[in-house]
């Protein structure tokens, strides 16, 4: 494989709870459909929940792969990730937070070197707080997703990060508007939201999406997307996130604003 066509996916937002690790494993179901190789990296350091979520009993993480690194004993990445099914593959956060005190970016940077060339899809879920480590997975990507949600907090602090992002000329970045976390939440109007931010909303993933038992596909280790009955209920809602997730994996044109 080629890694210069390798693409590099951040799922980002200001605040944490709105969606990030459902979109990026339901964005992970969609790549594999597609018949693209996938690699889900859990950079929630502090309290990732990809293996958790996929029902995986993992014997190794994040940090498995930085110590055999810094320590020279690191041979292929192939050792030490885990295989959630053939097209999917995750790096955990890791299972002992103390050990993500001992991560340091340039590990990541190291990391999303080397997968680059054996994955078609690299998928980093992170934490809502930008520190080194998101600060180096926007930088990496080839698309960033922000999450926004209807609240008020979220959208004030939304519209700093942009015009941060902005001013150090990162325009790769989407908006998805999630009306599926909160449903009762929609007193702000999209157009007030625009607005608010700055910026523009570029997806809106429905309320309608909403899964109220959302826990049971989970203790089952399943992606949504890959469900079958999920796919038939809301239809709509998952050829939205498609149209979201080919977005994602084409270099964003950017038009002057
Ligand atoms: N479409 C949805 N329907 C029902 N519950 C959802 C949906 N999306 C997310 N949730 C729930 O919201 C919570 C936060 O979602 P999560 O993806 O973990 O957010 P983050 O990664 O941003 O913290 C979880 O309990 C999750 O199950
Ligand atoms: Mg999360």
């Amino acid at each position: 494989m080629n890694s210069n066509s390798s693409k590099i996916i951040t799922v980002s937002s200001v605040k944490g709870g709105v969606g990030k690790t459902t979109t990026v494993l339901n964005l992970a179901g969609i790549y594999y459909q597609m018949k693209k190789k996938v690699l889900v990296i859990d950079l929630d350091l502090y309290s990732g929940g990809v293996a958790t979520l996929l029902n995986i009993d993992n014997n190794r993480d994040i940090y498995t792969i930085v110590d055999a690194i810094s320590n020279n004993r690191f041979t292929s990445l192939d050792d030490y990730v885990i295989s959630y099914n053939k097209g999917i593959d995750i790096i955990a956060a890791p299972r002992d937070p103390r050990d993500a005190n001992k991560i340091e970016s340039k590990y990541i940077d190291r990391i999303i070197g080397i997968a680059r060339s054996l994955y078609d899809v690299i998928l980093l879920d992170t934490n809502h707080v930008l520190n080194e480590i998101s600060l180096t997975a926007l930088d990496k990507s080839t698309n960033n997703l922000f999450i926004l949600t209807n609240d008020l907090v979220d959208i004030k602090n939304m519209r700093n990060i942009l015009s941060i992002l902005r001013e150090n000329g990162m325009n790769n970045y989407y908006i998805l508007l999630n009306n599926s976390r909160d449903t009762g939440k929609d007193y702000i109007d999209i157009y007030n939201i625009r607005n608010m931010i700055d910026g523009n909303i570029d997806y809106t993933l429905s309320r309608k999406f909403y899964i109220k038992n959302i826990d049971k596909y989970y203790l089952n280790g399943e992606i949504l997307t890959l469900n079958k009955t999920i796919n038939k209920i809301y239809s709509r809602e998952i050829n939205d996130l498609k149209l979201m997730a080919n977005a994602l994996i084409t270099k964003k044109e950017v038009q002057d604003e």
